[in-house]
């Protein structure tokens, strides 16, 4: 109920007489079923998911941050919109095209963050500053990037096409493309996608097949009733 007034505030902020809206609400609700197994009814996704209430008043919330003087109501109006959706996201925030948050709540992204296309991130993921300067400070995120929950990513940071952060991962330097980020520091590693693709790309004279060890079995951890391990 009050996210969904969120979302009228900025549906109304954005004008949905604008050619092309509805195609975008459509769009954001065929991101939902794409990115959550448990969508699959467009009226409940519309009244139910904060993260998308929380997108669609960004949209119209950044239109008006781009007006000198409808900064302050902008401002004004994102924080009504933290308080309904327990999202937050500045109005100056440049975010792209089919962007989802899942379980929406506790998010932060801040006022010089990008986030490019077909980017996921998860509850509790901040995209923060380190710098109280009034310059970018905040991150710049990829096409295809998914930041697990609990991740914050924090400084002028860049992380690069399709790559993933880590549930509760720390990032504070730049993240390249493919890769996946995890722990605290982050540290860098290709993405397992990737991983896979470059196996596979190996020419078949350098490829080898090595044969699974024989399972050991040990009497005493036998797995009788998987009801006895939960
Ligand atoms: C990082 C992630 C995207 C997987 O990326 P990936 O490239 O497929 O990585 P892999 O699964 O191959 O794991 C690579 C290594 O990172 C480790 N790892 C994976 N996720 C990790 C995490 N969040 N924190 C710490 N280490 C992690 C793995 O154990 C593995 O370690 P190893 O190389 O020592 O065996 C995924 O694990 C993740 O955290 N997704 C977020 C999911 C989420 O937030 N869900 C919330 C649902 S409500």
């Amino acid at each position: 109920m009050w996210t969904a007034t969120a979302a009228a505030v900025g549906a109304a902020a954005y004008g949905l007489t604008r050619p092309g809206v509805r195609a975008t609400l459509r769009e954001d609700l065929d991101t939902v079923r794409r990115r959550d197994p448990a969508a699959t009814n467009d009226l409940i996704s519309m009244v139910s998911y904060p993260g998308l209430h929380a997108i669609w008043a960004h949209r119209g919330l950044h239109r008006l941050w781009q007006h000198d003087s409808a900064k302050v109501p902008a401002r004004l109006l994102s924080q009504a919109v933290r308080t309904l959706t327990g999202v937050e996201i500045h109005p100056g925030a440049r975010i792209g095209r089919r962007f989802f948050i899942d379980h929406a709540n506790g998010v932060v992204i801040g006022e010089t963050a990008e986030i490019g296309d077909d980017v996921m991130l998860y509850h509790q993921v901040t995209l923060g500053g380190t710098s109280m300067a009034q310059t970018k400070r905040h991150p710049t995120i990829g096409n295809n990037v998914l930041v697990g929950s609990g991740a914050k990513i924090l400084g002028p940071v860049v992380v690069g096409d399709n790559s993933a952060v880590g549930a509760n991962a720390v990032v504070v330097k730049d993240v390249p493309a493919d890769s996946s980020a995890v722990g605290i520091p982050a540290t860098v590693r290709p993405k397992k996608s990737a991983r896979a693709a470059a196996k596979t790309e190996l020419p078949d004279s350098l490829t080898r097949t090595v044969d699974a060890p024989a399972m050991t079995k040990h009497p005493e951890f036998e797995l009788v009733d998987p009801a006895i391990w939960i």
